[in-house]
């Protein structure tokens, strides 16, 4: 069981106003040309804009419900058979095949808890990319005004969709709660700050790691969204 499971119906309301970032993956994955392997897929929020633009993509995601979901939503925009949907942990992705990217959106590897599972999962990535290839996600750490305006309070974030945050700033982790009409759950969510971030990179094998400040690709300037591209050494 996923703690998505429990909320695979809310995610779409609840990611509503979260757009900033798909023209910017759907770019990089026509760049690449398919198929593009997206690490945490969720309901499909990238992966089907992507096969709409008629790149295939492997997703992976531990949550069945989820993936049931965007399974439901490619049927619908008419590219399910673009869409290879498979069960399984970002940490040690059911892919076989290899691409020329390799991608996590919406910060899904906030979801790793410890600095070994973030290795080994970047050194999974860099496995699973052709020599050139490039891995590009997005991740965040809060600021102080973050943790002050939303900790401890239950916030209604979409109409009757209610988030509740605890932050424990020593262990850099984040209890967010979400509830809804069809469903609530907890999960846990772990970040780190831009210099571990490219220190991972580094020790996975990437080259060429570049921390942008945003989807625009404006350079990092210490805001809390940091959107990352590295590449696999050709050699
Ligand atoms: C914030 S959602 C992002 C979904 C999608 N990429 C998007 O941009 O909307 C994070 C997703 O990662 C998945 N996930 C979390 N931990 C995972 C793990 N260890 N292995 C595979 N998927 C995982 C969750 O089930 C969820 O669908």
């Amino acid at each position: 069981m996923s703690s998505y499971d429990a909320i695979a119906a809310l995610y779409d309301p609840w990611s509503r106003s979260v757009t900033e970032d798909v023209d910017f993956y759907v770019a990089e994955a026509r760049k690449a040309g398919g198929p593009v392997v997206e690490l945490g897929v969720g309901t499909g929020r990238i992966a089907v804009p992507t096969a709409r633009a008629g790149v295939r993509v492997i997703g992976v995601d531990s949550s069945q419900r989820m993936l049931d979901l965007c399974r439901a939503r490619a049927e619908e925009a008419g590219v399910a058979e673009l869409l290879d949907l498979r069960l399984g942990d970002l940490r040690n992705p059911p892919v076989a095949e290899r691409s020329a990217l390799v991608t996590s959106p919406f910060r899904a590897l906030l979801h790793l808890a410890s600095d070994e599972e973030r290795v080994q999962t970047f050194r999974a990535v860099h496995d699973l990319l052709v020599p050139g290839g490039r891995f590009v996600f997005d991740v965040f750490a809060p600021s102080e005004e973050d943790v002050e305006d939303t900790h401890g309070r239950w916030l209604e974030r979409e109409p009757g969709i209610w988030e509740h945050a605890d932050w424990d700033l020593d262990r850099r982790i984040l209890v967010l709660s979400v509830r809804g009409e069809s469903g609530e759950t907890s999960m846990e969510l772990s970040w780190r700050a831009p210099d571990e971030w490219r220190q991972f990179l580094g020790n996975a094998g990437f080259e060429e790691i570049r921390c942008y400040g945003w989807f625009d690709m404006r350079p990092y300037a210490g805001g809390e969204d940091t959107v990352w591209i590295a590449r696999r050494p050709t050699r």
